[in-house]
């Protein structure tokens, strides 16, 4: 969509990089529109890099749709043009949240003895007030609760700074595994959320691009991809600045390859066609988990010879693949598939209230040389079958992270309900 048919309200707020202008016909949303400016050191050190609003906007375009998909919950609406896209307009909470991988840069500063190459199990994290005027001060989660900050009418205290700080890990997590995918390591990254008022909810906002990340392709340090390279220039020469920029491109055009499309399926065999709404619920899980689903109606016991062309087509195929095999009553479906594929079979077996509890021995007490798995609930064979899929395969990985993440929000939200309506 062209700018000019989106109508621009007001500037809401200019920053060293971006200006952020309230949509006119709605109050809910605003155009980030980026700048051809490329700063340091809280600005003191600041140029005209042109291109960069652009290349900038490519980037986080690309990154918050890997991150909309998977389920996490950010400000990102859509491309708006070359240099700007719609968000929601959120209140911002004046925290940086940083994760770290690997220590380097300010954290040796601020940790001596540490050495560079140091990892981080589980990622580390670190909060920075925002406050330019004293270079962004360092603050505990202590120090964060204690500054009793209320955001567009939420009080930000422990449940939403536990909530800011497990969505960080994850969203470090679920770009560390894309960017392992093009064989590059994610160092550390910094991020900021806001407050959506129309809902109270926190939301990740602001931008995710090669400002906020230290990138390292094949791990390497002297490889680096980021804006540390504009950081450590002695002189800013114009060549200088075209390296910078260049290396920005790369990152864009790299981005675009994480964005989603699963090489990898689950395909459920179900021994009879009475058993396709038990099968229905496993494909819409699979679904929601972005992993590509197949239903095929094969019974193992009358349709044998059948039920092995239809496997030797899948595995001739080379999509990496996971079986789930629903049969009721006696289960030979999946033992018999599990005998002659290599790759996973997860038995899901409707199970009657009656004999349920005999036949489910059917799938789980098997002939030797058999391994496969038994799950009671449709849901659990889309569950199981994303995780293994997800092994190879960095979206799905994403989408069963940000699912577990957003199950504890809800924990967390529903704890926070039930202390408040007492
Ligand atoms: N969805 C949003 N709604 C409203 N403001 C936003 C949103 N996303 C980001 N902003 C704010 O836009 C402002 C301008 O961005 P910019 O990155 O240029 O600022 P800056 O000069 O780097 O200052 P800062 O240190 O605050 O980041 C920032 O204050 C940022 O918090
Ligand atoms: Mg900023």
């Amino acid at each position: 969509m062209a700018e000019t048919e989106v109508k621009l309200g007001p500037v809401i707020i200019e920053g060293k990089t971006k200006v952020v202008y309230q949509v006119a016909d709605d109050p809910e949303l605003v155009l980030l529109k980026s700048k051809d400016r490329i700063t340091a050191g809280d600005g003191d050190r600041s140029h005209e890099l042109k291109g960069k609003a652009a290349i900038s906007t490519d980037t986080t375009t690309a990154i918050f749709q890997l991150l909309n998909s998977a389920g996490i919950k950010t400000h990102f609406v859509r491309r708006c043009d070359d240099t700007s896209f719609i968000g929601y307009k959120c209140d911002m909470i004046p925290i940086e949240w940083v994760t770290r991988r690997v220590a380097t840069g300010s954290f040796l500063k601020r940790n001596p003895g540490v050495k560079e190459g140091y990892r981080f199990c589980p990622p580390k994290q670190e909060t920075f007030f925002k406050d330019d005027a004293n270079h962004d001060p360092q603050w505990s989660y202590e120090q964060c609760l204690a500054a009793n900050i209320t955001v567009g009418g939420v009080l930000i205290g422990r449940d939403e700074l536990d909530i800011m700080s497990r969505t960080t890990v994850t969203v470090f997590e679920i770009l560390e595994r894309s960017w392992a995918s093009l064989d590059c390591s994610l160092i550390d990254m910094k991020i900021e959320f806001g407050v959506k008022p129309s809902t109270g909810e926190i939301v990740l906002a602001d931008v995710i691009d090669s400002d906020s990340w230290r990138l390292w392709p094949s791990g390497d340090k002297r490889l680096m991809k980021d804006k540390q390279v504009y950081r450590e220039l002695r002189e800013v020469t114009q060549e200088a600045l075209d390296t910078v920029k260049r290396n920005f491109e790369w990152v864009a055009e790299r981005v675009k390859l994480l964005i989603p499309k699963p090489n990898a399926r689950a395909v459920v065999f179900m021994g009879s066609a009475s058993d396709m709404p038990h099968c229905e619920k496993i494909r819409t899980s699979c679904q929601q988990l972005g992993v590509p689903c197949e239903l095929r109606v094969s019974s193992a016991h009358k349709g044998t010879e059948e039920t092995m062309k239809i496997l030797a087509e899948y595995e001739g195929e080379g999509i990496p693949t996971v079986f789930i095999a629903v049969a009721g009553r006696s289960n030979g479906l999946g033992p018999v598939l599990s005998g002659n594929a290599t790759w996973p079979v997860i038995n899901c077996p409707p199970l009657s209230g009656d004999w349920g509890s005999h036949d489910i021995w059917s799938s789980m007490r098997l002939p030797s040389g058999l391994g496969c798995a038994t799950v009671m609930f449709p849901e659990a064979a889309a569950l199981c079958a994303a995780q293994i899929l997800a092994l190879n395969d960095h979206v799905i990985w994403g989408n069963v992270r940000a699912k577990q993440l957003n199950t504890w929000i809800g924990l967390k939200e529903a704890d926070k309900k039930s202390r408040n309506d007492k």
